[in-house]
């Protein structure tokens, strides 16, 4: 593919225009950054464990109904896509409590809330994604109220798709960022990868982490932690 194409040069994806007008090929890579791309390494492999698994995802979502910007896997590291316009908005999943949440209201990471929770994030990386809440979100323009309604509902519906799928190969889905856009006609789709980039996925026997915090926290085996989520999911044929 010609990079004169390329519409947005990320760090684990690459955007590029497809022959279809109305379409983006997505294109993942084995680069991987944490910190605000303070941190950088290459994981071979990434790329391909990361497009399969966001393509077993975005499958097994629109079985189920949920309106996802995924069109087709078109090889190992790419998926055809629709063009679609992204809120500037990052939705995060909580089912156990990690991370910045844990840090930020000083629970130990691995409690359980009383229900999954949602929080809303400014994507704008210059003021470093700060966390809003709705109201901040409709003042911003990000989206309209009915927008955010349904956003929420598609929200809590993949949710409850996927903490099942990944406790049927042993994984605790503790919690994920997504983010949505508007098609042509005005919908509101699903526009992200899932990928343990972006989700943290806990073995339920042993606590091990399958995701990049290994990379965040330096554990190791990085690789390892991304193809074994690729291997389980892989076994239900999504
Ligand atoms: O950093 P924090 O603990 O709030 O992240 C919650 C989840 O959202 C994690 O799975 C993390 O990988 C993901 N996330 C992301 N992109 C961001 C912020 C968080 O993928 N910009």
């Amino acid at each position: 593919m010609d990079t004169s194409d390329i519409i947005h040069d990320g760090v684990s994806i690459k955007i590029y225009s497809a022959d279809e007008p109305d379409k983006v090929v997505i294109s993942f890579t084995d680069d991987i950054t944490a910190f605000y791309k303070i941190k950088k390494a290459v994981i071979n492999g990434k790329g391909v464990w990361c497009n399969n698994i966001s393509s077993m995802i975005s499958r097994a979502l629109q079985k189920e109904g949920v309106p996802t910007y995924f069109v087709r896997q078109l090889n190992d590291t790419q998926q055809l896509c629709y063009k679609v316009n992204v809120f500037q908005l990052e939705v995060i999943v909580r089912n156990v409590i990690a991370g910045s949440l844990s840090q930020r209201l000083g629970l130990a990471e691995g409690t359980v809330p009383a229900e999954p929770i949602i929080d809303l994030c400014y994507k704008n990386s210059s003021l470093g994604d700060p966390l809003i809440n709705e109201y901040h979100a409709i003042a911003l323009g990000l989206l309209r109220k009915e927008e955010l309604e349904r956003i929420k509902d598609l929200t809590v519906k993949i949710n409850e798709i996927l903490v099942p799928i990944f406790k049927s190969i042993g994984i605790t889905l503790v919690d994920f960022k997504i983010e949505f856009g508007r098609m042509p006609d005005g919908s509101i789709v699903m526009a992200d990868d899932i990928t343990p980039d972006s989700a943290r996925f806990w073995d339920i026997e042993t606590g091990e982490r399958l995701d990049k915090d290994r990379f965040r926290n330096d554990s190791g085996r990085v690789g390892y932690a991304y193809q074994t989520v690729y291997e389980r999911l892989k076994t239900l044929n999504l």
